[in-house]
């Protein structure tokens, strides 16, 4: 079965297919990131206004990058939510107009079971039942798939996601947009000892997350050091916040698979391409006797083809949608 998918939920415009729920015969991403940089993070009009003026080129690409055209694909799949309402319109308006004129069947897809379903893509050995914490820019959940159609959360965070940190320090740090991977390169000059920054777990048994409370410790140190003049080392800085992170993702991921007796887990979204993050949960899963897979780099941030093959098991549990989908910008996952 091969899906045509759409994923317009943030700031990439994006458009896969994909056979099966697995093989990627296509994956076009356009990114806005260069756009957004002037900002310093994501405008939502702007991306929104921007997804409109690149999505027919994204899609076209798509089909014809794998020499297709809107006859051969057998559905249409899109993102309609979390994410920005305006630009996740885009996608949906995009595929619904799509679903209508070739009538195929348009499948409506929750973008974190489209960054779970990544790890299928290159592992396809990998299945439920697992434990992935998934971590991008607007989200920070331990989700517990028990099988391909099943999500449990069992944590989540209870006010900044771990990419919005990550993105919020590296602002006060002078270090740009996206601060994911600023940080991660300024951090590898730095010493992750040097300042202990607070590790925060919540709710009853201390899985969900908590990342204000780092972001402003990270801030304080900043402005006291100015105020009595003393220069920071911002790779010290970066590598302590980065380490406090890692500690609180990859304990409360380690923590939540003993809880429920489960021995394999996962990563994704856009945090999940942290080469510390994967490093870390990597030698915990090999001490834990877990098996452990993560997407590669270009899997973890948004894109279509997760989309795509998130698709394909919706499809299979007869999930369809009609002309009336429309975008949910704070879709629960359940
Ligand atoms: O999944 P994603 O592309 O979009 C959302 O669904 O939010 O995630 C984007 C987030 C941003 O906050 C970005 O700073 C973060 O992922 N990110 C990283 C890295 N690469 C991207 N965070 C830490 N380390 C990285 N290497
Ligand atoms: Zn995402």
């Amino acid at each position: 079965m091969k899906i045509l998918a759409i994923e317009s939920s943030c700031d990439e415009t994006a458009a896969a297919v994909v056979e099966d729920g697995c093989r990627v015969l296509s994956n076009v991403i356009n990114t806005q990131i260069e756009l957004h940089k002037t900002f310093g993070g994501v405008v939502p009009e702007v991306a929104s206004r921007k997804h409109i003026e690149n999505v027919s080129d994204v899609v076209d690409k798509a089909l014809e990058d794998c020499e297709m055209t809107i006859e051969d694909v057998d559905a249409i799949a899109v993102t309609y939510g979390p994410g920005l309402v305006g630009a996740l319109l885009v996608g949906v308006s995009t595929a619904k107009g799509l679903s209508y004129v070739s009538k195929k069947p348009l499948i409506p897809v929750h973008h974190i079971k489209g960054h779970i379903c990544a790890n299928y893509i290159e592992h396809p050995e990998f299945r439920p039942p697992f434990i992935c914490l998934v971590a991008s820019g607007g989200h920070s959940h331990i989700v517990f798939v028990k099988d391909y159609n099943t999500y449990e959360v069992l944590a989540k965070t209870s006010d900044d996601a771990a990419g919005e940190a990550f993105d919020k320090v590296s602002r006060v740090l002078g270090l740009g947009y996206p601060g994911g991977p600023a940080i991660q390169k300024c951090a590898a000059e730095g010493n992750p000892q040097v300042i202990r920054f607070p590790r925060v777990n919540m709710g009853e048994d201390g899985f969900d997350f908590s990342f204000s409370g780092v972001k402003t410790a990270v801030i304080n140190y900043i402005h006291n050091a100015e105020q009595k003049g003393i220069e920071i080392n911002k790779a010290d800085v970066a590598a302590s916040f980065q380490e406090a992170v890692t500690d609180v993702l990859c304990g409360h991921l380690i923590e939540c698979a003993e809880k429920y007796n489960v021995k394999s887990i996962a990563l994704a979204g856009g945090v999940a391409a942290n080469k510390p993050l994967r490093e870390r949960v990597e030698e915990m899963a090999r001490k834990k006797e877990m098996s452990f897979v993560c997407p590669s780099l270009g899997l973890c941030t948004d894109n279509a083809a997760m989309i795509g093959c998130a698709a394909y098991y919706e499809y299979k549990a007869g999930v369809t949608a009609d002309m009336t989908l429309n975008a949910v910008a704070n879709l629960p996952l359940g």
